[in-house]
């Protein structure tokens, strides 16, 4: 079976060229860029690239210019939010849930100087249409606190806005949704409103790279974290759903990300006519479950066979996970804000 690690390896080779758009807050930043990091040394892969101050500064192809400020929020404290986003037959999918979430996300991290909607829409867009991105596109879209005067946490050293990074590849879905994956339990716990909210989207991300971490080591395509009180919440990077005896169930968003997909699939379950629970789930429940998927924009449903060497059902994937995988792949044929051709 493909593990997600060994996919991205494949896919890296195949597809060596990588597209970003950066958007820096202050063009009188764009002089002394030199002196900071550069964001395509850490990405190796640049093919086409676009960086802007809210006013558009420069477009470049072949560039390797593109880069954050060493003093910026992200890098100084993972103080930034983010988004991933899926474009299918040249629409952007769930747009404004994605953009209601990142807005969400800044506005509970107390951001100052956001930048409006229409202007990180357009960011967006001009980004997919300079690298001929229409389809197979995955865009992870963070917008960070800023640029600090110095080093250090407090956001009083945030002088200029925040910074925009429109990041998109050519990317299909990253898990294998035919073969099935493996889970195995994390022992790190996803965080609950008692430290730092799941809700808020951030890019401070150590709690899930910890369980990835522990899901790399044995060989597992992703990890599943349990809450505080040994409940499932979610894995490291996507929500989870089960069967059992036709009803379906996922559980409810107190130690989760409301995923988009997760959403999604709730509403395609209703609508398929079936029961759907959103309670709080043991990890029991999920050992002896008919069916596993899990759910997310960057690998939509994918069906898990083994949970913690636990085979799930027959080992193979189940009839409603094929239902709705069914269903959602025609929501993101017809569903999506069309990309505009200027
Ligand atoms: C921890 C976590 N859970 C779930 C998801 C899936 O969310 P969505 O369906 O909005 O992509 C993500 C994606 O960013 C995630 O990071």
């Amino acid at each position: 079976m493909l593990s997600r690690d060994h996919f991205m390896k494949c896919w890296s080779k195949v597809y060596p060229f990588i597209t970003c758009l950066g958007v820096m807050q202050d063009k009188k930043d764009f002089p002394s860029l030199q002196s900071h990091l550069f964001l395509c040394l850490l990405m190796k892969r640049f093919l086409f690239g676009l960086v802007t101050n809210f006013y558009p500064v420069t477009v470049q192809r072949f560039s390797v210019t593109l880069k954050v400020s060493v003093f910026d929020s992200v890098v100084q404290g993972g103080d930034s939010v983010w988004e991933g986003l899926r474009i299918y037959n040249r629409k952007v999918f769930k747009l404004e849930e994605h953009l209601d979430r990142l807005f969400d996300s800044a506005k509970a991290l107390a951001f100052n100087n956001v930048p409006t909607r229409d202007y990180v829409k357009d960011a967006i867009f001009k980004t997919l249409i300079r690298n001929g991105m229409f389809n197979n596109s995955h865009i992870r879209l963070s917008l960070t606190r800023g640029k600090k005067v110095t080093s250090g946490m407090s956001p009083g050293f945030n002088l200029y806005g925040c910074t925009l990074i429109v990041l998109a590849e050519w990317k299909p879905p990253v898990y294998d949704n035919t073969g099935g994956i493996t889970l195995v339990t994390a022992t790190t716990r996803r965080n609950s409103p008692n430290n730092l909210d799941s809700k808020i989207h951030h890019n401070n991300l150590l709690n899930n790279i910890l369980a990835k971490i522990e899901g790399n080591n044995a060989n597992a395509d992703d990890a599943i974290m349990l809450d505080k009180d040994g409940y499932v919440s979610e894995t490291n990077a996507t929500n989870i759903f089960l069967v059992k005896k036709g009803i379906v169930m996922t559980p409810h968003a107190d130690y989760c990300l409301p995923g988009i997909t997760r959403a999604t699939v709730m509403e395609l379950v209703k609508k398929e006519n079936l029961v759907l629970e959103e309670r709080r789930i043991s990890l029991s429940e999920f050992h002896t479950a008919d069916e596993v998927w899990t759910t997310g924009t960057m690998g939509e449903l994918s069906p898990v066979l083994k949970i913690d060497g636990r085979v799930v059902g027959d080992g193979t994937v189940g009839p409603i996970t094929k239902r709705l995988q069914n269903s959602f792949k025609k929501l993101t044929e017809g569903l999506g804000v069309p990309i505009p051709t200027y």
